[in-house]
């Protein structure tokens, strides 16, 4: 009994697919649908062995008239119960997988924008958008298909196993002793099966990944001449998902043959005896008839039932990526606080940060309060931490010790999506969304007013531009706002912000990528942005950053200098320093 219970918990399914079958659950009045039409099919079919024995033995022997009108009845008839039910059950299964994979899909969608900056850096944008294709939908929907021939399958070799017994049960104890043979050769091919599946698996999102890549990185690749060099990485993840899927279907490859050799050997085996048995008299040649045709019929869904072994791979495969992608730690949002009234001062408080698998200290004791209105510059060395410090405020990162706070409330106290609404940022490069115009401005500001739209257009120096356009604000920016130059896109931004009006403005190297006319259009625009807002800008350009209220010096993490443009320059600081580097002094 023991035994019998160890044998039987091997069977048991691991985790992530017992969590999958509690999501099917819930559509129980599909499920109990599918499966009573699965049941009806498959008993349907079995039916056909008998429905022929009963036809030789009373229409060939007892040469009964009215079987002649009954056969294409009761074979027709069989067929059509055959189609409906199968039709039906198969609706209502890749319904039920559908549902759950849509289901997945928006979770894994929702959560990844939920993801902390540690995540995005730890993951690979055509690795996470291939399992949207590959795992929360192809190989899910093979399962659903695989589901149902499993189910109907199982239903017919129960209906054509008790058919056999019924009919002779001795001969049938003879069929059923290859079944452990099955059983073995199942688990034995299981693990074999699983490694290659996993490995190939690997290798699709690595084919996908590089696509991206290359496509993101075309004109980098043109420029180099880097033809070759692209050509060759991506000759090697293609050559290592072909070798990859080749073992696979070579491993799956041996389960068919196998099982088919099984299989025809107990047909063997059986009908010989049988044409013994009915050659001595023992057995009616309708009897014959009927456990010759349901060993036939039973033999196809043996084997089917043999290629579910990699369905039920795929299964617990997808199903684990999945369930790893939901279960993803999302960045810390339990701040309750509506976001303050009215910005007075934003301070960080000796603020330390080291970043995951680091050991340095990227910020190193900060100490600096901004009262509102004020604009603050932040200047130093590459790599000095001043994206890092801006990156505090909308809580990227948050500090690993101190506390940056807004009117002396900590900044984790506000709810997450109030503390954003109320910052606006800007970067070197402006990525726009790929479609029309009006919703790249109108972005994430919940404003829909095409009249507020144009001022904010106007008030960057766009509204010309886009009024000629054949289609205005419809007009679609193209892929990643390409048919705009990088200027026009910083300016669209621009009017996005000056839509969403927030009070704290943080300007990261906005316009080191521009051409003098750009920069001064973008600068003009800026400038609008900026008026009555606490703007924090980081400019390696020094010039650009002359008016600001304050000048923060930063080095290694650390503040070292802060002050005026003229206090800063009369000393003999960093300041100084980086003023002689751009030969400004
Ligand atoms: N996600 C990260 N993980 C680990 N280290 C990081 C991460 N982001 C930045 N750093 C490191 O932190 C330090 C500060 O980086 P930061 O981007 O703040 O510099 P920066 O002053 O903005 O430089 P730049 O002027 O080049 O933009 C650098 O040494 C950088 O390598
Ligand atoms: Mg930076």
């Amino acid at each position: 009994m023991i035994e019998l219970k160890k044998t039987f918990s091997k069977f048991s399914p691991p985790p992530h697919i017992r969590r999958f079958l509690t999501l099917v659950r819930v559509y129980k009045l599909e499920l109990v649908v599918a499966l009573i039409c699965m049941v009806l099919s498959g008993a349907v079919s079995s039916a056909l062995a008998k429905i022929l024995g009963f036809l030789t033995d009373v229409g060939f022997y007892q040469k009964e008239s009215w079987v002649i009108a009954a056969t294409p009845v009761a074979l027709i008839g069989t067929a059509v119960i055959f189609a409906v039910t199968s039709f039906l059950s198969n609706h209502y299964f890749y319904k039920i997988n559908q549902n759950i994979t849509a289901d997945f899909r928006k979770q894994i969608f929702q959560n990844m924008l939920r993801w902390p900056e540690s995540s995005y850096i730890a993951s690979n944008a055509g690795r996470l958008s291939s399992t949207f294709i590959l795992e929360a939908n192809f190989m899910l929907m093979t399962v659903s298909k695989s589901a149902v021939i499993f189910v109907r399958d199982l239903f017919q070799i129960l209906f054509l196993s008790a058919m056999l017994f019924w009919v002779n049960w001795k001969l049938a104890l003879l069929a059923v002793i290859v079944l452990p043979l099955f059983y073995v050769l199942i688990t034995k091919l299981n693990r074999l099966i699983k490694t290659q599946m996993s490995k190939t698996l690997v290798s699709i999102p690595e084919v996908v990944a590089n696509v991206r890549e290359t496509f993101e990185g075309e004109r980098f690749i043109k420029s180099m001449n880097a033809y070759d060099q692209a050509r060759e990485r991506f000759q090697k993840v293609n050559t290592a998902l072909k070798e990859q899927a080749v073992l696979m279907v070579k491993a799956f490859g041996v389960v068919d043959p196998l099982t088919q050799t099984l299989s025809m050997t107990m047909v063997a085996v059986v009908l010989t005896v049988a044409l013994y048995l009915t050659q001595q008299g023992i057995m009616s040649i309708g009897d014959m008839v009927t456990f010759l045709s349901a060993l036939m019929l039973l033999t196809p869904p043996l084997r089917s039932l043999s290629s579910f072994l990699g369905t039920f791979i795929q299964l617990d495969l997808a199903t684990k990526t999945i369930f790893d992608l939901i279960d993803s730690t999302l960045e810390p949002d339990n701040g309750k606080e509506p976001f303050v009234e009215k910005v007075k001062t934003i301070c960080f408080d000796n603020v330390e940060l080291v970043y995951p698998d680091t050991t340095d200290k990227a910020l190193d004791a900060i100490n600096l309060t901004v009262k509102a209105g004020e604009t603050v510059a932040i200047v130093g060395s590459t790599g000095a931490g001043k994206s890092t410090l801006v990156n505090l405020l909308p809580r990227f990162w948050l500090p690993t010790t101190g506390a940056v706070r807004i009117n002396d409330i900590d900044i984790n106290q506000f709810d997450l999506s109030a503390l954003r609404r109320n910052i606006s940022m800007v970067k070197q490069d402006v990525i726009l969304f790929n479609t029309t115009v009006r919703e790249n401005v109108a972005y994430g500001t919940g404003i829909a007013d095409d009249q507020l739209i144009w001022k904010a257009l106007e008030e960057v120096n766009l509204r010309a531009l886009i009024e000629q356009l054949p289609e205005g604000l419809d007009t679609h920016v193209g892929n990643l706002g390409d048919s705009f130059s990088g200027g026009e896109r910083q300016r669209i931004l621009i009017a996005r912000l000056l839509l969403k009006d927030a009070p704290i403005l943080i300007l990261d190297e906005a316009t080191s990528a521009l051409d003098a006319e750009n920069e001064r259009l973008v600068a003009e625009a800026m400038g609008k942005l900026q008026t009555g807002r606490t703007t924090f800008v980081i400019a390696h350009r020094l010039t650009s950053v002359k008016n600001a209220d304050r000048i923060v010096v930063m080095d290694h993490g650390r503040i070292v200098e802060t002050g005026t443009w003229a206090e800063l320059a009369s000393r003999e600081g960093e300041f100084a320093n980086l003023l002689s580097l751009q030969a400004l002094k």
